[in-house]
């Protein structure tokens, strides 16, 4: 493990004193918005009731980064960490280094929760992870700009860029030199393949790899997908988002300087919260079409706990996920920070939908989120890898989007051994 990671790591976990007969656990959750501090809550409110502690350990915000620090650590059989919280893409990568779930989440457990997130958690016949929250690319939007410009919220990728080309000129003219027209997650990193999932799919173009393995990233539509959004670099689209992930594309559009942004149900909190500036401001919507015949696409994403196989405690760690993922604590997520349940019922609770009125909205972008291409197994990350790196050099103007997904193209199948991952 590097030394920065290893001493991030070191430097949060032993915070807490532990008390004479308390288990202590470690607990590795999220740092995007609210998620850490979401999290302290949540594992404190079980260690209050249980008689326990729980240390929060500190991961870096950005996903990939966070594969590495904890394969790094579970290869080398590392017990720093008892539960993990794990990508939707990593159960094939990381799954054998998790105790099997099932024994302790019976069939009436298990069928509360979205059986594509529970056949997603499933590695070879064991229950590697619970889903915790789940993910979909949403649309964000200035309702308020959109009026004042008589502009309807972009159903195309066409018509976002015109409406935004329009609010900026309106609103350059007036003087708001420092607002551009749409941000997204452009820095070369796992939300990078999220975004290029939902355009290259929207425009008709796959998801990069089919569901037999089949490499299909090279194809006319996939081009013309990226190509459309790499000429918005520079006038709809800032330079900056070459170097956002999500907070950097929040960050713009919540103060105020973006009409468009692309991001996670996450988002919806923050942006309404008390100090927002665009609080009352924002719609969200699903994802525009890639054009009158493309269809509107949403990366599937979210996150799920593990119990570590090298835990010392597993039945101990298994009763923190268990509270975790439980009604009650999903509920409470949702409503403070608009993180979307994985529970089925929790859909069609009026707390919840009253709170985030999009959950309810745009069930249907939910229901038909597109998942990435995880049949790639454990070489998903380099699959990724090759494809966000190919993505961000045309978008930084480093190459035709043709020219860098056929190099691309021609790597995953040298990768793929024929399509048998
Ligand atoms: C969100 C999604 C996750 C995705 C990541 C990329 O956290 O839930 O699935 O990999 O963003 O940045």
């Amino acid at each position: 493990m590097s030394k920065v990671l290893m001493g991030r790591m070191l430097a949060v976990m032993a915070l807490v004193p532990t008390v004479a007969g308390a288990a202590r656990l470690n607990l590795a959750c999220g740092s995007v918005g609210q998620e850490q501090e979401l999290c302290r809550q949540g594992a404190e409110a079980w260690a209050r009731q249980t008689g326990n502690e729980v240390s929060l350990v500190s991961v870096p915000t950005d996903a990939g980064q966070q594969l590495t620090m904890f394969q790094q650590l579970l290869a080398a059989g590392g017990r720093d960490i008892d539960v993990f919280r794990i990508d939707v893409v990593w159960p094939g990568i990381v799954g054998p280094f998790f105790i099997d779930l099932r024994p302790y989440f019976p069939e009436s457990d298990r069928a509360a929760f979205f059986p594509a997130l529970m056949r997603n958690n499933t590695v070879d016949g064991r229950l590697v992870a619970i889903p915790w929250f789940m993910d979909a690319g949403l649309l964000y939007y200035r309702k308020d700009l959109l009026e004042k410009y008589h502009q309807r919220p972009p159903e195309t990728w066409q018509a976002l860029a015109g409406t935004a080309k329009v609010v900026l000129e309106g609103e350059r003219r007036a003087g708001q030199a420092r607002l551009t027209g749409f941000v997204f997650q452009g820095k070369a990193y796992e939300g990078l393949t999220c975004n290029a999932l939902e355009w290259v799919d929207s425009f008709g173009g796959g998801t990069f790899v089919d569901a037999q393995g089949q490499v299909t990233l090279d194809n006319p539509r996939a081009v013309e997908a990226v190509s459309f959004i790499a000429s918005l670099m520079g006038n709809v689209v800032p330079r900056g988002v070459l170097s956002y992930e999500e907070e950097g594309a929040r960050g713009v559009f919540q103060s105020g300087n973006a009409v468009f942004m692309r991001n996670w149900p996450y988002a919806w909190a923050l942006a309404n919260s008390a100090e927002s500036p665009v609080r009352g401001k924002v719609g969200v919507m699903a994802l525009p079409r890639g054009g009158p015949d493309g269809r509107s696409v949403g990366t599937l994403g979210g996150w799920q706990l593990g119990v570590s196989r090298f835990s010392a405690q597993p039945e101990l760690a298994v009763q923190l996920v268990k509270y975790l993922t439980s009604a009650e604590e999903q509920k409470r997520r949702a409503l403070v920070a608009s993180f979307n349940p994985t529970r089925v019922a929790l859909y069609r609770d009026p707390d919840i939908l009253r709170a985030n009125p999009f959950m309810g909205s745009l069930e249907e972008t939910f229901a038909s989120a597109v998942a990435r291409p995880t049949v790639t197994g454990a070489k998903y990350n380099q699959v990724s890898a090759d494809i966000r790196n190919a993505v961000h050099a045309t978008l930084s103007g480093r190459g035709a989007a043709q020219e860098s997904l056929q190099k691309a193209h021609q790597k995953l199948v040298r990768l793929s051994r024929g399509g048998r991952w």
